[in-house]
């Protein structure tokens, strides 16, 4: 297949600040939706659009995530000795194959561009997706999967785009459309946390990317220059402004932000609300829940 992925970046050395005191001794990634950590939903998503290679960047206080995708085989003995099928079958979704996963420490949060940067050497001269674990995304074919498609079709730097209502853009990285295709848009330039008002769109960025090495070269530079936060969508741009080609892509699909509080916990009802085992039981405590609420207005 001509523009094929087959490695992606997940930046996980941000500090989390948003869910201490729970991030002072675990990974934001090791929070956990229903029964699964964020981290294990952003690689069954990669897994999925084919990816082969897991580059982390890390930091101090992450070797919880090592461990999780390590073989656990005291604990896959114990299970194998009582029979529990379903439950070995559940761990075999976190092992890595040796050498598909490799870790790499930024040693100083300067900034998601920063943190990708720091992958270049594992990445080399071809096109990376990067997928930020906090997001994450509900949706009949994942949301990388329908990306890589139309990557293997229009080539260029791709990043996934949602609507935002225009009183929530300024929260956002925000996209201006050159020419609207549907699906995809091509994009002029892109404008971080605008002020409301002056978005020159309603689609938002939000976290996952494929990125061609050319962005790389550009956060070189970003490197040698700039001090301070490297943002990743400021080295986008800057392929935009030297000719390159980057696309919005609308996924379809709902996104969930992680990162914060309350969209965790939006999630966390959603994801609760999908799963066939708790659907029953916690639906009709939702339901409950809505009732009382409403006997007492
Ligand atoms: P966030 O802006 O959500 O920051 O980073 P954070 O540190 O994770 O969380 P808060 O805001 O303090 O609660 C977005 C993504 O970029 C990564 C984070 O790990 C997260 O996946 N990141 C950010 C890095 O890897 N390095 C950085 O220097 C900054």
């Amino acid at each position: 297949m001509k523009n094929k992925v087959t490695k992606a970046i997940f930046p996980v050395a941000g500090m989390g600040t948003r869910f201490l005191p729970a991030t002072k001794a675990i990974p934001k990634e090791i929070l956990t939706l229903v029964d699964r950590p964020l981290i294990q939903y952003a690689i069954d998503e990669a897994r999925a659009a084919g990816i082969k290679e897991f580059i982390f960047v890390t930091s101090r206080g992450k070797s919880a995530l090592e461990d999780y995708f390590d073989h656990a085989p005291e604990l896959e003995h114990s299970l194998r000795k009582k029979g529990k099928d379903e439950l070995l079958e559940v761990l075999k979704t976190t092992n890595m194959d040796s050498g598909a996963i490799a870790y790499i420490r930024q040693h100083k949060a300067l900034g998601l561009g920063h943190a990708v940067w720091c992958a270049r050497r594992l990445v080399g001269n071809e096109p990376f997706a990067v997928i930020l674990p906090d997001d994450v995304i509900a949706a009949e074919t994942p949301c990388l999967a329908q990306m890589t498609e139309a990557f293997a079709e229009t080539g260029g730097n791709i990043v996934a785009a949602m609507e935002v209502p225009r009183d929530r853009a300024r929260a956002y990285g925000i996209l201006d459309v050159k020419e609207d295709m549907g699906s995809v848009v091509s994009v002029r330039g892109m404008v971080e946390k605008p002020e409301t008002g002056t978005e020159p769109s309603n689609l938002a960025v939000i976290g996952r990317y494929i990125l061609t090495p050319k962005i790389m070269q550009n956060l070189n530079r970003m490197k040698s220059g700039a001090g301070g936060e490297i943002q990743l969508t400021d080295a986008i741009e800057q392929e935009v402004r030297n000719g390159g080609e980057v696309f919005g892509y609308r996924f379809r699909g709902q996104r969930f932000d992680c990162g914060s509080k309350a969209g965790f916990l939006q999630a966390t009802v959603a994801f609760g609300l999908s799963r066939p085992d708790l659907r029953d039981e916690f639906g009709a405590y939702l339901t409950g829940l809505t009732q009382q609420q409403q006997a007492a207005e």
